[in-house]
């Protein structure tokens, strides 16, 4: 067990309280690439051309057959690797509390996690550009681009564009999770991308230790974080988990998780 691991363990275990923000690196041993960085997404497609509400507003058949549709291909694939699961196991042992989570994969769910925020939306449904309505994304047929209601309107994924905001209710409460937790846990993000990336900030600012994990460093990583372990998050997780195990072990007992 390396000492930064053995660190983040010690601070976690004696938390009550510990929010997750997590990011596209999370994801990646799941087959999903990032978006930034060597194999990234934006690396192939221009996101301003193709990942932008007015783009989409545009030439919504172009950003189905340009992005939508790949992925939706490498979404309908994925599951939940050894990252997900060690924040679901955090959560059985009454430490993780909520993760905000900047992915639209549904993977931590589906690992379990019960109070998952969907900060940049989810693929899993479509939300009709006219009427509004939310549909199940396996209830919409893709035969014809873009897909479209029953009321006749364009049918866009409900994920957060390019030049869209953020739904009030899930910023607020995620700043107020992040004003209020012991310590944040942040797993796969450049954090780069605001106001998502702003949250370590508010957390550090609100007297809560930062444990980073991420396959790089991050703008995070020299002032905000108190530890940062660098390497694959499903790795990493899995040492940590066990690591968090053994301190309350030690500090409590055999039965206290
Ligand atoms: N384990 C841990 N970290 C990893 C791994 C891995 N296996 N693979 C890659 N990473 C790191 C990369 O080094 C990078 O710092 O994950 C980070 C992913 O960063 P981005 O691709 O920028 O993803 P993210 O921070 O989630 O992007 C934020 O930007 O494009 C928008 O809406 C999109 O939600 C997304 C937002």
């Amino acid at each position: 067990m390396t000492q930064p691991i053995q660190q983040a363990a010690v601070t976690l275990a004696a938390c009550r309280s510990v929010v997750a923000l997590t990011g596209a690196g999370i994801s990646v041993e799941s087959g999903i690439p990032p978006f930034r960085g060597k194999g990234g997404l934006w690396e192939k497609i221009d996101p301003i051309k193709y990942a932008h509400i007015d783009a989409y507003a545009q030439d919504p058949e172009a950003v189905w057959r340009v992005l939508f549709m790949k992925l939706k291909d490498v979404l309908g694939k994925a599951r939940p690797n050894a990252g997900h699961n060690g924040l679901y196991h955090l959560e059985q042992m009454g430490i993780l509390k909520t993760i905000i989570t900047q992915n639209i994969d549904g993977l931590h769910q589906q690992a379990g996690s019960r109070d998952v925020i969907e900060f940049h939306g989810t693929f899993a449904f479509q939300r009709c550009m006219s009427c509004g309505q939310k549909l199940d994304s396996k209830q919409v047929t893709l035969e014809t681009l873009p897909p479209r209601c029953a009321c006749g309107g364009v049918l866009r994924p409900d994920v957060i564009m390019f030049g869209e905001i953020i739904p009030m209710h899930d910023l607020q409460r995620s700043q107020m999770l992040a004003a209020t937790c012991d310590a944040m846990l942040v797993v796969g993000t450049s954090a780069t991308v605001q106001p998502a990336a702003y949250l370590p900030v508010i957390a550090k600012r609100s007297g809560a230790a930062i444990v980073e994990i991420n396959a790089e460093p991050t703008p995070l990583t020299v002032d905000i974080s108190d530890v940062a372990l660098i390497g694959k998050a499903g790795k990493i997780m899995g040492e940590l988990v066990a690591a968090v195990k053994q301190v309350r072990m030690e500090t409590h007992g055999a039965n206290d998780f």
